[in-house]
């Protein structure tokens, strides 16, 4: 049981970050660094028919253009990820073949990033255009069958039978992150080595699948990756860029940058799908659920099947016996979808937990008093308990600190002195408490200095911070001058850190190695009693340092899956450990202010409590769970793509017109964690915090207009015309 409270503590690089001393990939200075840019395919589908490089090629300064002739010996890494999930698998400029809009159809690479966007603009294409789909609704997207989900009991004979019913749709658009640092790659080619720079959550597949697109030998591929500019999933994979980038590297034998401009970025990176979510569910004349039935619609690619998982939260968040899930993936001519902060459970929550309102109010029951009279005490899936689960706590400590009490349930019956209609609503998240295997090597040395390198990067929400923490508390070393190496497969092996387990992965592991330098440094002490730090006993006896290798697993994992790390292939475990099930758990309480002439939604305030198992790092913690409701506030008012369906482009594709909330959209947020540990998914005792932080913020945000107004808005994003 890890009985460590963590003490509160600046993100151990903050200071760098603010004097804008950090280097992400792109700010690695080289010399004679090339530049370059990509052409991008103004076609949907078809075929490239002709493609004249003379005029681009002819810029005074241009170095090479690169178009698919040029990648003939190249080939798709197949499993972008690394493994065998079938998302993201094709590589650009490998043929004349196009299959989404944007794709690149060249690279122009030149002696200034000015030249290369000058000659990319001369490069002259002809297409074979061929009809396409670019919308979830397209008559011509293909919608393939059914995904088994879940099967407990009989839901449709229940909600047939039920006293009382929702049966209702929900939409969820299409959405693309932004992360600050657009996707950049800067390869180099020095004696028959490649390295790599770039922003990935995964180190290792970038190494492996270069190697793999390029025929190299891997052991000759580095990838450094150091710092993000956030990643949310959309750097979790082999970027197409990156293969076209260290190519032209080989090629010239000069190292090549590539920053995506970010209007190609909604073109070309993963993004969040357009789904759609039909929801029934039943109760009975106690306000008991018995019975839901969820079915999904979830837009994907043509050349992929990046499966949906709606319900492996929405089957748990409740106690209910008979409940059946099954999901279509429908076909259409984008880029691969992918993981986009709680890639399923953002929408999932959304429809779910608005239906679990309505049914609140269908019972004529406090949608507070419904939740917490619906809750879960084993899992209703497998019927193994929860590792731990303090979801009903986080819903009465959230609902004392927000005040519930005061709230009067009746619809649109609040408001301010002005008229403003004044809006209350609850709602609930889950997020699967995974881990993935790590390595993690400690050196502690006589110099003063201490080296540690483990799996893990830093996007941002403080990796680095979480495992300085475990270091430092039970370790006697000078804290100013340790080095955290992560995000680089030379130092240790590097596992795609993402699905909110890094934290869960990292910090076991580097616990357990502090435990074992310890027991490394009693025995060397031999019982002797010894004044001062383990570098000034290393001093004093003569030796140069200890090192120490510790490893560590998901509970239930074989040794095997350390292969699958060493080899950069996914090998997360969770969230069924047999026997037990382990999630992570927030509940959010939302006022919203509804002005009765225009009708302008405003969020207030937000109160959030997390059960996210030991809180390690309690100030970035935090500020992961403010982003989080951030996010969970601009993807309930603001984000949406709008497409054009004669052309297939995102028409928004720029942060001018992708509207996300800025401060002045953003009221009151309070953030509480419970803090208990979880000792049985780890010693450490800490489950997942990333995503749980904005699951269910929409659905919370609907509820309280739906309070504020008596209107039920069932379609992301929620905008003032849905109250007209
Ligand atoms: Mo996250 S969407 O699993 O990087």
């Amino acid at each position: 049981m890890n009985e460590t409270i963590y003490p509160d503590r600046a993100r151990i690089d903050a200071l760098e970050k603010v004097l804008g001393r950090t280097r992400f990939a792109a700010d690695i200075p080289l010399p004679r660094i090339t530049h370059a840019m990509t052409v991008p395919s103004r076609i949907v589908r078809g075929r490239l028919a002709a493609i004249d490089i003379g005029a681009a090629r002819a810029v005074d300064g241009v170095l090479a253009v690169l178009t698919w002739r040029d990648f003939t010996n190249a080939q798709s890494a197949g499993y972008l990820m690394g493994g065998g999930f079938g998302f993201q698998s094709h590589q650009p400029m490998l043929s004349d073949r196009l299959v989404h809009r944007g794709e690149p159809i060249a690279l122009v690479v030149a002696e200034t990033l000015e030249i290369a966007i000058e000659a990319a603009a001369l490069v002259d294409a002809r297409y074979e255009e061929e009809p396409f789909a670019a919308l979830l609704e397209d008559e011509r997207a293909e919608i393939l069958a059914p995904q088994a989900g879940h099967a407990m009991g009989d839901a449709q004979a229940m909600l047939a039978s039920a006293a009382f019913r929702v049966d209702a749709e929900y939409l969820s658009p299409a959405q693309y992150q932004n992360p600050m640092e657009m996707i950049a790659t800067v390869a180099e080619w020095r004696d028959g080595t490649l390295t790599i720079h770039e922003g990935t959550q995964n180190s290792s597949a970038v190494k492996f699948g270069v190697a793999a697109a390029l025929g190299l030998d891997s052991a000759r591929v580095r990838v450094k990756s150091a710092y993000l500019g956030g990643g949310f999933g959309q750097k979790n994979s082999l970027q197409g860029q990156t293969v076209l980038a260290a190519r032209a590297a080989i090629l010239l034998g000069r190292p090549v940058k590539l920053v995506m401009p970010r209007a190609q970025l909604y073109h070309t990176a993963s993004f969040r799908p357009a789904s759609r979510h039909r929801i029934q569910l039943g109760a009975d004349a106690d306000g008991r659920i018995v019975a839901a039935s969820y079915e999904a619609d979830m837009q994907n690619s043509r050349a992929d099947t990046f499966r949906a998982s709606f319900s492996e939260i929405t089957a748990r968040l409740y106690s209910i016996p008979n409940y059946s899930s099954t999901a279509r993936l429908v076909r259409t001519d984008v880029q691969s979808p992918g993981y986009m902060r709680a890639p399923f459970e953002h929408p999932a929550a959304f429809a779910f937990e608005s239906a679990v309102d309505e049914l609140a109010y269908a019972t004529g029951r406090d949608p507070l008093a419904f939740r917490l009279n619906n809750d879960a005490e084993t899992d209703p899936v497998t019927g193994d308990p929860f590792s731990s689960r303090f979801l009903a706590e986080c819903l009465r400590t959230g609902a004392d600190r927000f005040g519930w009490s005061e709230r009067n349930p009746a619809p649109g019956s609040m408001r301010a002195d002005d008229g403003t209609m004044i809006g209350w609503g609850v709602a609930v998240g889950a997020y699967k408490a995974a881990m993935a295997p790590a390595i993690a090597r400690l050196r502690v040395r006589a110099d003063g200095t201490t080296l540690l390198s483990v799996s893990g990067h830093e996007m941002g929400q403080g990796i680095r911070t979480a495992i300085f923490a475990a270091l430092t508390e039970g370790l006697e070393i000078d804290p100013a001058r340790i080095e955290i190496v992560i995000g680089d497969p030379d130092a240790a092996p590097q596992h795609l850190t993402a699905g909110s387990w890094g934290t869960a992965s990292s910090v076991p592991v580097v616990r357990r190695a502090v435990e074992t330098m310890q027991a490394r440094f009693d025995a060397l002490r031999d019982g002797r009693s010894v004044h001062g730090s383990i570098h000034q006993m290393l001093a004093l006896w003569r030796r140069p340092y200890i090192e120490v290798e510790t490893r560590l697993q998901a509970p239930g994992q074989p040794d095997a899956v350390f292969d699958r790390l060493q080899r950069g292939l996914p090998a997360a475990g969770g969230p069924e450990y047999k026997p037990f099930v382990s999630f992570s758990y927030i509940a959010h309480f939302v006022e919203v202010r509804v002005e009765p002439t225009t009708r302008r939604i405003r969020v207030l305030r937000v109160v959030s409590i997390v059960d996210c198992g030991r809180v390690v790092s309690p100030r970035t913690a935090e500020s992961q769970v403010r982003g989080g409701v951030v996010w969970g506030i601009g993807a309930a008012l603001r984000e949406t793509a709008e497409i054009d369906p004669r052309f297939g482009g995102v028409l928004n594709n720029d942060l001018a017109e992708y509207v996300l909330p800025v401060n002045a959209d953003i009221g009151a947020i309070e953030v509480g964690f419970i803090d208990q540990p979880d000792p049985m998914l780890n010693e450490a005792g800490v489950k997942g915090l990333g995503e749980v932080a904005m699951v269910g913020v929409a659905a919370a945000i609907g509820n309280a207009i739906f309070h504020a107004t008596g209107r039920r808005l069932r379609q992301l994003p929620m905008r003032i015309e849905h109250l007209i």
